[in-house]
């Protein structure tokens, strides 16, 4: 069996408070930048695709304080490289499609699928902007695994990327094989995750494996759901919200292979939540035994 990290269950992190402003998604802390180039001089995006500072149309050039973006890296990432709208506002669901394809080679059914789906959720036809992902219980949820929880009573999840989450995250995974993140990976953070907040519902809970599913597919090349993902590409991903570095999409992500890959996780990950409800009850075994073996001392005292 894959490792079980029940161990590493913890208590329920400190929330950040929920960003009102549309921007800053990424970490502000005083850790060290990772970023490959230096970050431009502050500046505004339009509603074009070519960034006016680097004058590129898909280099990477990060948020900016009026751009507005998601708890999704993978959207994040499609608007840091102009792929969607890089002020991430007015996108339309012909865009986003557009978007998934060309930056990430989703198919045409599994592109539509998540755009279409969105778009129901959110209840928005016309267009969207980045932000209104965040809006709490649509299909943003609780337990992400970078991400804060929303702050009870408010409308929108935080957009920040949490570093405490991202390190235990880091630590989570790699364990069934060295530097790689894996289906079983993944499996192991979701039921940590749900364990530390509370289970989600139905189709969040989809939604959430599939999210992580969908990126070791895409990330990992086609072997990845044998082979997993290099850590440190995933890793980059989703911190910076960037293209990893030489990395390109190398097939064809469909809705059929993604689907099979989440009844994967959904099946480890019933696997892990019966072996760490089999260690609590010897726990509670073992502690009742001792209880019982006290008793007659602290009747004593
Ligand atoms: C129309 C397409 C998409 C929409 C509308 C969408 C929307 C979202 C939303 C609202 C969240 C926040 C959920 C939460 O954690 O509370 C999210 C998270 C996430 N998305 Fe997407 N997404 C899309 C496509 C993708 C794709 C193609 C990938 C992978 C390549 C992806 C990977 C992720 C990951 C890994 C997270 C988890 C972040 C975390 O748990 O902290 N998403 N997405
Ligand atoms: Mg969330």
């Amino acid at each position: 069996m894959s490792t079980l990290t029940a161990t590493t269950l913890v208590s329920r992190h400190s929330k950040t408070p929920s960003s009102a402003s549309t921007t800053q998604t990424l970490i502000n802390d005083d850790t060290p930048s990772t970023s490959r180039t230096a970050t431009p001089n502050e500046h505004q995006h339009d509603q074009g695709v070519k960034c006016p500072v680097t004058g590129q149309a898909h280099g990477f050039c990060p948020a900016q304080k009026t751009d507005s973006r998601s708890p999704c890296p993978a959207l994040n990432a499609l608007a840091n490289h102009g792929y969607l709208p890089r002020n991430g506002q007015h996108i339309h669901v012909g865009q986003l499609i557009k978007a998934l394809r060309e930056g990430y080679n989703l198919t045409l059914p599994l592109a539509s699928f998540l755009a279409v789906a969105a778009c129901m959720l959110l209840g928005q036809f016309r267009s969207i902007s980045l932000y209104d992902l965040s809006r709490h219980n649509l299909i943003e949820h609780d337990a992400s695994v970078v991400h804060a929880d929303a702050t009870p009573g408010s409308e929108y999840a935080p957009t920040q990327v949490m570093r405490s989450l991202v390190t235990r995250l880091i630590r989570t995974i790699g364990h069934e094989r060295t530097d790689r993140m894996t289906l079983d990976d993944i499996a192991n953070i979701r039921v940590n995750r749900e364990a530390e907040t509370h289970v989600l519902d139905k189709m969040h809970a989809e939604i959430a494996r599939g999210e992580l599913t969908i990126a070791l597919g895409v990330l990992g090349g086609k072997s990845a759901y044998e082979d997993g993902a290099d850590i440190g590409a995933f890793r980059e991903w989703l911190v910076e919200e960037r293209f990893p570095e030489g990395w390109r999409p190398d097939h064809k992500q469909g809705l059929w292979g993604t689907y099979r890959a989440t009844r994967r996780v959904d099946n480890k990950m019933q696997e892990l939540r019966a072996a760490l409800a089999e260690k609590k009850k010897s726990v509670s075994r073992e502690g009742s035994m001792c209880e019982s073996k006290d008793s007659p001392a602290v009747a004593k005292l």
